[in-house]
């Protein structure tokens, strides 16, 4: 349960905004670490004031400690803190070379083995709020005019972060006019219906998307291999041990043959490296065993 104000935060503390001291920040990062392996460097400190101080007045809170104590005890509160500390900053075809890749490289082999009635599953691992997952779908539905093949239920498309409400974005599917800026005309024509000042992606597309809060440091339910899997932009938070960690069970989960799309300023590490070939900029596909 969440609890609320301590009676000892004044409102004058509360309206000049607690201090974070070294210690506290250290508490906050060594939570945040444990709960989802993100690193805090000391440099975030005004970034993790800014984003909590919020949360100390939502709770009547006077005082960092008094926050620290209260993710402590409170799980709840813990993973409201995770979604605040979290990055999530996307946008539609960013990094558009891996959906080039995509679409040259694969998309003629997922829609052979979907036409053939065999699953096709890509997985958006760090989806954010679904330009990613949507940016995959629309890409897909490039393979020719006839989208049937993708929407016989042999196609499913995964997104999942730990951020709850950007997990609920993707299952909206509604994006603002700034947002769905990238996308080519072609494909907004096509997949894009208005919705006041709101854009909302295509139902037929919606359909595909499967979006679900899950942690990556967590156990997965999936037990099927999938095709594709974009990891891009996530593992930038974690350290060597936790990207190694990670990196093993994505390619644990890809099908031979499949591939792992990642960050342009992420890498391969660890045990991944043995059972990924490079076959384009930062796209690796995993040799059969
Ligand atoms: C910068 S966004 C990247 C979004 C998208 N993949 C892209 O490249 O545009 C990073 C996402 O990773 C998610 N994330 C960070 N740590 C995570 C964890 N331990 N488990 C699941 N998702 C995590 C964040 O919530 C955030 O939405």
């Amino acid at each position: 349960m969440i609890e609320t104000a301590a009676p000892e935060a004044s409102a004058s503390a509360l309206a000049a905004g607690a201090a974070l001291d070294p210690a506290e920040f250290r508490a906050i990062a060594a939570i945040l670490h444990e709960e989802a392996r993100i690193r805090l460097p000391e440099s975030k400190v005004t970034l993790v004031h800014s984003r909590l101080s919020r949360r100390l007045r939502d709770h009547g809170l006077g005082h960092f400690r008094d926050y620290v104590a209260l993710v402590r005890r409170d799980a709840a509160e813990r993973a409201v803190m995770v979604e605040a500390l979290t990055t999530n900053h996307t946008h539609f075809f960013r990094e558009q070379h891996h959906f080039d890749h995509l679409r040259t490289h694969v998309l003629p082999t997922l829609r052979q083995r979907a036409e053939a009635g065999q699953p096709v599953r890509i997985w958006s691992a760090g989806c954010s709020t679904g330009e990613e997952v949507y940016s995959i779908a629309m890409t897909l539905a490039e393979a020719g005019p006839d989208t049937g093949w993708l929407s016989r239920g042999h196609v499913k498309l995964l997104a999942t972060d730990i951020a709850p409400q950007a997990v609920a974005a993707v299952a909206r599917g509604v994006y603002d006019e700034t947002a769905v800026r990238p996308i080519p005309p072609a494909h907004r024509a096509r997949w894009l219906h208005a919705e006041g000042a709101e854009h909302r992606i295509a139902d037929e597309l919606r359909a595909l998307v499967t979006a679900r809060p899950l942690n990556l440091f967590a156990d997965w339910p999936m037990r099927q291999q999938y095709d594709a899997i974009f990891c891009r932009n996530v593992m930038i938070y974690f350290d060597d041990t936790a990207k190694a960690e990670l990196e093993a069970r994505l390619v644990g989960l890809l099908r031979p043959g499949g591939h792992l799309y990642i960050g342009h300023s992420e890498r391969l590490i660890g045990p991944a490296t043995a059972a990924m070939r490079s076959v384009a900029q930062t796209a690796y596909v995993k040799e059969a065993a």
